[in-house]
């Protein structure tokens, strides 16, 4: 299939668009060129790259013209961020692609109500950036349902691959919490350290988007949670990481308002959006219906991006935990 990907070269795409172009598809990576993909990769040499400022085309009602003029079979739309977006694209492809996949967000679940949670649990977004892309899903999957349109839904947890940092067991990205645990030292961890994270590896993230490529009969009108097998505590995490450079964690736990203190104000910010977020979900029903299996959990997922800090000195310049 002609394959166009919106947002081909971050996170996600670095790790898609080779296993697309593998996949024997023809891939069209649609991006504003600023960027090239995390690591290279020689797949890159037969995708056409093409510059749009999605922004911009689509404050002037062009951006979705401009992607079905490029004649996609099939269109991953990696970088939809709000209900308008994704309108106006599905009203340019309308009879126009085969397969429509949208990459969501297990942010869409909001709070816990029970756990792993499951796609079919009701949505209660706790903050902007979920609730849009609940209402995002909401509007591609009844598209679907009415037969008006042929989308489906991929939500990844954490991300985690080579090339950036992952969420670490405070649950932001500073990658100084790694280089305490390596080095014995005491770290902090808010209330009791039992707030949940959910990791998945870029990798498996294009496997979930590959599996529904495959069975699309499966997949169209679906949404599936695209994360490793288990959920991980901060305490678990923290303790795990200390291991890997062979050490026992030295872990302090503080009420909210003191633990807030110990790190900037960004840092403790984006770790109460993870805790309040405390994601757990379910992977049942995209290995059932689409035969999605990860191949990395959640330790080995961040444990590869770890080592990839240390070999970029972002963390252990001595490269000694001592
Ligand atoms: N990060 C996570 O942990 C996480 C978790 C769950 C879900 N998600 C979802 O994953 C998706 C993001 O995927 P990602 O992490 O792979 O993205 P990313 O790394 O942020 O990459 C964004 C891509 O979009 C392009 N882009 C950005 N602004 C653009 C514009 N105005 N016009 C055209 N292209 C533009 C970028 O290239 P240029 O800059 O060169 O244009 C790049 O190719 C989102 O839907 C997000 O909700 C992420």
């Amino acid at each position: 299939m002609r394959v166009v990907i919106i947002g081909g070269t971050g996170h996600i795409g670095t790790y898609l668009v080779p296993r697309l172009v593998e996949g024997g598809h023809k891939v069209v990576s649609v991006s504003r060129g600023l960027r090239a993909p995390y690591t290279p990769h020689p797949a890159w040499e037969e995708v056409e790259m093409v510059s749009v400022d999605r922004s911009a085309e689509e404050a002037a009602r062009t951006f979705a013209g401009s992607i079905a003029a490029l004649k996609p079979d099939a269109v991953i739309d990696i970088t939809c961020y709000a209900p308008e977006s994704a309108r106006h694209l599905v009203d340019g492809l309308r009879g126009v692609v085969g397969r429509f996949l949208h990459c969501g967000t297990i942010w869409v679940h909001g709070y816990n109500i029970t756990v792993p949670t499951a796609e079919n649990q009701p949505r209660v977004p706790i903050e902007e950036y979920g609730s849009r892309k609940a209402a995002i899903e909401g509007y591609l999957l009844e598209e679907a349902r009415l037969g008006n349109f042929p989308a489906a839904v991929i939500h990844p947890g954490h991300i985690v691959g080579l090339g950036w940092p992952p969420l670490n067991p405070q649950g932001h990205f500073g990658p100084w919490v790694f280089e305490r645990l390596a080095r014995g030292e005491e770290l902090a961890l808010p209330h009791l350290g039992l707030a949940t994270f959910h990791h998945v590896h870029a990798g498996d993230v294009a496997q979930g988007f590959m599996c529904a490529m495959e069975k699309w009969d499966h997949a169209v009108g679906e949404s599936f949670h695209v994360v490793a097998e288990n959920a991980v505590t901060q305490r678990g995490y923290a303790e795990a990481a200390a291991s890997w450079f062979g050490r026992e964690a030295n872990l302090r736990f503080l009420p909210w308002d003191e633990w807030s203190r110990t790190v900037s104000e960004d840092e403790a910010a984006l770790s109460l959006r993870h805790i309040r977020h405390s994601s757990h979900c379910s992977i049942a029903k995209a290995r059932r219906l689409l035969g999605y299996e990860p191949r990395y959990t959640a330790f080995e997922a961040t444990r590869e991006s770890v080592d990839w800090l240390i070999r970029q000195e972002q963390i252990l310049r001595s490269q000694s935990p001592e």
